[in-house]
């Protein structure tokens, strides 16, 4: 209902004078701090989250009575609710939860939910991470640091980061993407699976080095770029996956430059050993079916490119320079 000489409905007003769950939360399990581009006002928000419920939901308000009165509708509406329904959350049901908000206020409530659901972003990130974490530990624990690899593989591409374009194929998870990013080169990073994408986006969100790498769906067997387009062309542990891997093979010659590199790596039969241990710990079976390295040298040596073969602590890397073909 209406205050007769008030544009705004008592339960706006009362949110306004008494809003409810302002504070911050210590070691909140999402946090987020969201600005309106219109006015410049902004939030905070902490979240607290068990069992997949939003248990708290805090907030400071750096702007207008609108945002105090819908932020303070949102931590209501927020607190309780499962993760799942708080993400369907509307400035819709912001807005009829008090009852309107008159028309050149209607962007405020915009604030409360996009504050939400950054934190809510910012908890899956946390969590998809952690599994990340997790998972790196385990291969460490058998002698195989990817991140190492990684970084080692991208210190084999001559080009210079300021000017390469670089590509990225069969990116899964993201740690070579990460190893280019880290290094400062910005690249394209293409994978069959959106899933596995998602993983690896919220892999370089976490790390802050979303903006060097462009994660695209691509099947790595027709690739949709112009021919010479890379300067450097990399993929990791993909061969043994490919039952016939020749489709991909020559795609990476055909979209790589004369001058450029394409760097292929893969496990070594120390390698495979200790992935299928650590597979195997975990009650799974590490999937082979596909080429062994040493085909794949031959497969481009035929192709008149110069190949080097360098083995490493688990792997063994492929460098070659498609010069000779052109
Ligand atoms: Fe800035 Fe309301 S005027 S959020």
């Amino acid at each position: 209902m209406m205050d007769s000489d008030s544009i705004y409905t008592d339960k706006f007003l009362d949110h306004f004078i008494n809003p409810r769950n302002v504070g911050e939360i210590e070691n909140p399990d999402g946090y987020a701090k969201v600005g309106d581009p219109q006015c410049g006002d902004y939030i905070k928000v902490w979240l607290k989250i068990e069992d997949d419920t939003i248990t708290d939901y805090k907030y400071k308000v750096f702007g207008c009575g609108g945002a105090i009165a819908t932020t303070s509708v949102v931590s209501e509406l927020a607190i309780g609710r499962r993760l799942r329904d708080a993400i369907d959350l509307t400035d819709d049901i912001v807005i009829q939860a008090l009852g309107g908000i008159p028309e050149n206020k209607a962007h405020c409530s915009l604030l409360g939910i996009q504050g939400l659901r950054t934190a809510l972003a910012d908890y899956f990130i946390k969590q998809n991470h952690l599994r990340y974490e997790e998972r790196l530990d385990l291969y460490r624990r058998y002698g195989y640091n990817i991140t190492m690899a990684r970084d080692r593989l991208v210190k084999k591409f001559t080009a210079s980061p300021d000017s390469a374009k670089m590509l990225d194929i069969g990116t899964g998870k993201g740690h070579l993407a990460l190893a280019l990013a880290r290094a400062g080169f910005r690249c394209v990073s293409v994978d069959v699976s959106k899933d596995e994408l998602h993983y690896a986006s919220l892999n370089a969100l976490y790390f802050q080095l979303d903006h060097l790498i462009d994660f695209q769906n691509h099947d790595a067997a027709r690739l949709s770029f112009e021919p010479h387009s890379f300067d450097g062309i990399a993929s990791a542990d993909l061969i043994h996956h490919l039952p016939d891997p020749q489709p991909v093979l020559t795609e990476m010659l055909r979209v790589c430059k004369p001058t450029g590199r394409i760097i292929i790596t893969d496990f070594s039969q120390k390698g495979f050993e200790i992935m299928n241990e650590a597979h195997l710990s975990e009650g799974r079976i590490h999937p082979v079916t596909g080429w062994k390295i040493e085909k794949v040298a031959q497969w481009f040596a035929d192709k008149n490119c110069h190949v080097q073969s360098v083995e490493e602590v688990c792997e063994i890397v492929l460098i070659i320079e498609p010069i000779l073909s052109t």
